[in-house]
């Protein structure tokens, strides 16, 4: 936070719960799968203007712990989409100098998708300019419940705010400044429940393909209006 208690104009940390595909695919009279085709646009076009804006870390919410209970021709979709991403994607986003990781309980995917995800990460680790995060099998419920048992299996001895978040999922990356929800609704679908305790939210009617730059500016710009307190005065 600046001395005169503004936040930073810039957001560090934008996280994205990208919704709104199915809704924008039936609209065209199409399955719900190439909603989330355009949705995966959407995110290679966002990842370029995060990073335009001076954006330095990026999560994306693209796979929640309850998105299991869809059809099974969407999931299947939905894992198909995420093993092209995996095959054609990756070098793009190191050309520039993007950093890939993925968050969530990924034990639960194919061995196939495991071994993209792991070159991905290790291929695009060095990288600086800025930190794409892909939450996948992810629920904020499930991470603070996996946190509590990694703290019982090492012999549960008390633990603080700090020592706790020491056992998320990825706790070397900072707190979301800016919590954006597209496709219309009000709730946070359990996503960064521990990590967005003080971020600021932005929620837009935009459907996920849709989202672009002018939608982008808009919720920065809103984010750049607002006092941050912490609970002080
Ligand atoms: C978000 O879009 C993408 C995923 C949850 C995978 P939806 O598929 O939830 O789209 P709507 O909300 O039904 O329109
Ligand atoms: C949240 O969207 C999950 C993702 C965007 C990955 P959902 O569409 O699954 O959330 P609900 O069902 O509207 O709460
Ligand atoms: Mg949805």
């Amino acid at each position: 936070m600046a001395a005169d208690g503004k936040a930073r104009k810039t957001p560090f940390h934008v996280g994205i719960i990208m919704d709104g595909n199915g809704r924008w695919a039936l609209r065209r009279g199409m399955p719900r799968v190439f909603g989330h085709q355009a949705g995966m646009k959407a995110l290679e076009e966002t990842v370029d203007n995060a990073h335009e804006l001076g954006i330095r870390y990026l999560s994306v919410y693209a796979f929640s712990t309850e998105n299991w209970k869809r059809m099974p021709d969407e999931v299947a979709g939905l894992m198909g989409l995420f093993r092209l991403y995996l095959k054609n994607k990756i070098e793009k986003l190191h050309r520039k100098g993007a950093r890939i990781r993925f968050v969530g309980k990924l034990d639960a995917f194919n061995v196939d998708i495991l071994d993209g995800v792991r070159y991905a990460e290790e291929y695009t680790r060095e990288n600086k300019e800025i930190d794409l995060i892909v939450c996948v099998n992810y629920g904020g419920r499930q991470e603070i419940v996996d946190a509590v048992n990694s703290v019982l299996a090492e012999g549960g001895g008390p633990v603080t705010v700090e020592t706790f978040k020491g056992k998320m999922y990825a706790p070397d990356i900072p707190d979301p400044d800016l919590l954006i929800r597209t496709g219309g609704e009000l709730r946070m679908s359990n996503f960064w429940l521990w990590e967005g305790a003080y971020s600021e939210y932005y929620f837009t009617d935009a459907y996920w393909p849709d989202f672009d730059m002018a939608e982008l500016k808009r919720a920065v710009e809103s984010y750049a209006s607002r006092e941050r307190r912490y609970g002080a005065a």
